[in-house]
């Protein structure tokens, strides 16, 4: 437990594991729920979860905080939980939902589990996220896959160019882009989006266990390694490909360059396919979507809910339908196809999903047996808290100054030395 939860769970008095749901039978269900879906493509997932709550009877009260990636969700969900009003339920993931967990300021989500048998429709890896001392505390909605280009088909063919395989020929095909006068990649300059352009960078020229050491296990070795020079040294090159404008750009809008053409590529999770979709446009034909370049690998980010302690039978009840709707196969579906990301549960019919989903269904399999499978440290799967934050300032700090790729290192070294 970091030090910061340690004194939030103590000012807060809310230690102790607590039984929601008891009760909760005839009150009218509802929920405030937190979260940061404000782009086209999200907002038009959220809005299903909310229409599939309203038809059950559920009161959705809508909270949400506008900013990618969920940093600025984050601190108004502190500071509500220090001031006594959580929210009922709130979308966080990863190794947030063990501390929070740990500060016992979640409910228990078993009973449900039970009931509903997650055991067998989860995969285990999302288990051990929303898992903690063997109880259900949160509700996976997606798995969401990080290490994706987004192309636009028109300009790759204006400039004869094919999807990249190593980061020599990414770095060529941006070359060409450049040349013919295309901005090569779409970039919003925020720490979270560049960090998440530093982890497919690091996976496709670390591997996984490289990855793992440095980022997970912060072995120092490898973060002072060649092989973390060689990274810097292709952010260093990435950044000669983003036009001027960048700086403080929302991800979604760097995703409305490459389908308007005026960029040809951008490095994003496949959320980013949530707002190609939105806009009427398919994959295929309008754009493209292929792995950026690495051996085999697959970044993973997975969105959970997490059911808050609150008081009140319509809120108990308004959380217990929130965690039966959010796994169901239809909604697993519906939720899915708008968000871009493919479904938590196991089985779900693939139909209705598309080449780029299938990729990802498909390429998560390999990953996962081949040892090529990692979590996101942008996006809190792998790291959250101290260690993701020493990563996205330091290579933050990298991307948006002239700062040579072995002072990088060093301060990544230092960085993460003092990470807790
Ligand atoms: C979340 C996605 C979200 C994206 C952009 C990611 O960290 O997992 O659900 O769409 O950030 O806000």
């Amino acid at each position: 437990m970091t030090s910061k939860i340690k004194v939030l769970s103590a000012s807060t008095a809310i230690a102790g594991s607590l039984m929601l749901f008891a009760g909760a039978a005839t009150a009218q269900p509802q929920a405030e729920i937190l979260h940061y879906w404000t782009s086209g493509g999200e907002a038009k997932a959220v809005q299903a979860l909310k229409e599939d709550f309203e038809s059950k009877g559920g009161k959705w009260i809508d909270a949400p905080v506008a900013g990618g990636g969920g940093d600025a969700q984050a601190a108004v969900l502190r500071s509500r939980v220090l001031s006594g009003n959580p929210p009922a339920a709130v979308q966080i993931k990863g190794p947030n939902i063990q501390e929070w967990a740990e500060a016992g300021a979640l409910g228990d989500l078993t009973a449900v589990g039970e009931e509903q048998k997650w055991d067998e429709v989860l995969p285990p890896l999302l288990q051990d996220i929303v898992k903690h001392d063997g109880k259900y505390v949160a509700v996976p909605v997606n798995i969401h896959r990080v290490d994706w280009i987004w192309a636009n088909p028109k300009a790759l063919e204006q400039v004869g160019a094919e999807p990249p395989k190593t980061w020599d020929e990414f770095n060529a095909v941006a070359e060409k882009l450049k040349a013919a006068g295309i901005v090569p990649l779409a970039h919003g300059g925020q720490p979270w989006q560049d960090a998440t352009v530093f982890e497919t960078v690091a996976l496709g020229l670390g591997g996984a266990e490289f990855f793992n050491g440095a980022f997970v296990g912060k072995d120092l070795d490898l973060v002072r390694s060649d092989k973390m020079k060689e990274i810097f040294d292709q952010m260093r090159k990435i950044r000669g490909y983003v036009d001027p404008d960048f700086p403080g750009r929302d991800w979604n809008l760097a995703t409305g360059m490459v389908a308007r053409g005026e960029a040809g590529m951008q490095i994003m999770g496949d959320w980013a396919k949530g707002e190609f979709v939105a806009a009427g446009l398919e994959p295929g034909k309008d754009f493209l979507c292929f792995p950026t370049p690495s051996n085999g690998g697959y970044i993973l980010n997975s969105d959970s809910f997490a059911m808050f302690e609150v008081s009140g039978e319509d809120n108990e009840a308004g959380q217990k339908l929130l965690a039966e709707l959010i796994l169901g196969e239809d909604f697993q579906e519906t939720f899915n196809l708008y968000k871009g990301s493919i479904p938590a549960r196991l089985g779900v019919d693939r139909t209705n999903f598309d080449a780029c989903a299938i990729r990802s269904m498909d390429d998560l399999k390999a990953a996962s047996d081949s040892g090529e499978l990692v979590g996101s440290v942008a996006h809190e799967i792998a790291a959250a808290g101290a260690i993701r934050g020493a990563v996205l300032d330091v290579v933050t700090e990298h991307f948006n100054s002239d700062m040579s790729s072995d002072d990088a290192v060093e301060r990544l070294a230092e960085a993460l030395e003092l990470a807790e």
